[in-house]
């Protein structure tokens, strides 16, 4: 099943004004044709970054929302505001969120199903911790992670997972080829159970995690591998556009 890979740079609370502008520039200039690419900048700098990007091809995305559409929830963003700005998809359940914010699994449920309902791209983040790893439990915690997200949630090309182990975020340290296709075919099986299998041969699967250009190609040729999620590497245009060149 050919699916259109998908690179999506996640700025995470980096750049200022300046800086973010002048990378979604670069990125605009140099996206390649035949797959999407994305970029989520931190939300202040979300309405300079679209004009940088202009009517390029490149998906503005956010980091994350809140999933009431108004009201006296101080501090957050809803999906409603985020269109607003031109935001096509959404993070949802980052592992940084997860362990460092500590949002529960309930309310990453709440903010994905606001954004599917809002007509964005969730981009649904899963993966395990080093010590679930070792005790053998990766699958089981993916599994869970994964039941957040409900099959009636059913356009698969606005159901995006990102496989991202948390061991391997900003460690330098990536998972191989092998330990990376092996987490995405249980992700597809898993969804296929649980939506069907033309569903699950649809959706995009990303791999995040230490991506560079030197390990890019590797992990995105495995066969259930159809794109990445990038922190570091995305920070630069040259690194990123060499990570989104091998997608294709
Ligand atoms: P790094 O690419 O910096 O490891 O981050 C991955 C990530 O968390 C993307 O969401």
């Amino acid at each position: 099943m050919a699916r259109k890979p998908f690179v999506a740079g996640n700025w995470k609370m980096n750049t200022t004004k300046a800086s973010a502008s002048e990378l979604a520039r670069g990125v605009a200039a140099g996206a390649p044709d035949g797959m999407d690419v994305g970029v989520a900048p931190p939300f202040v700098y979300l309405d300079a970054v679209r004009e940088a990007l202009g009517s390029s091809r490149v998906l503005l995305g956010a980091q994350d929302c809140y999933f009431e559409k108004n009201g006296a929830f101080t501090g957050e963003i809803s999906v409603e505001m985020l269109k607003d700005l031109g935001v096509k998809f959404c993070l949802t359940g980052h592992s940084e969120r997860r362990h460092v914010i500590k949002e529960p699994g309930e309310l990453v449920a709440k903010k994905a199903k606001a954004i599917y309902n809002g007509g964005l791209i969730v981009i649904h983040c899963v993966g395990e911790k080093l010590a679930e790893r070792d005790a053998g439990k990766t699958f089981e915690v993916v599994q869970k992670q994964l039941e957040e997200l409900t099959p009636d949630m059913n356009d698969a090309n606005r159901i995006v997972i990102a496989y991202e182990p948390v061991w391997a975020i900003g460690t330098g340290r990536n998972a191989t080829d092998q330990q990376a296709q092996e987490a995405h075919a249980y992700i597809r099986g898993a969804m296929a159970k649980r939506w069907n299998k033309d569903f699950a041969d649809r959706v995009r699967i990303q791999y995040g995690g230490s991506m560079k250009p030197e390990n890019a190609k590797g992990l995105m040729s495995q066969t259930d591998v159809d794109g990445g999620l990038i922190g570091g590497a995305s920070l630069k245009s040259d690194s990123f556009l060499a990570i989104c060149k091998a997608a294709i």
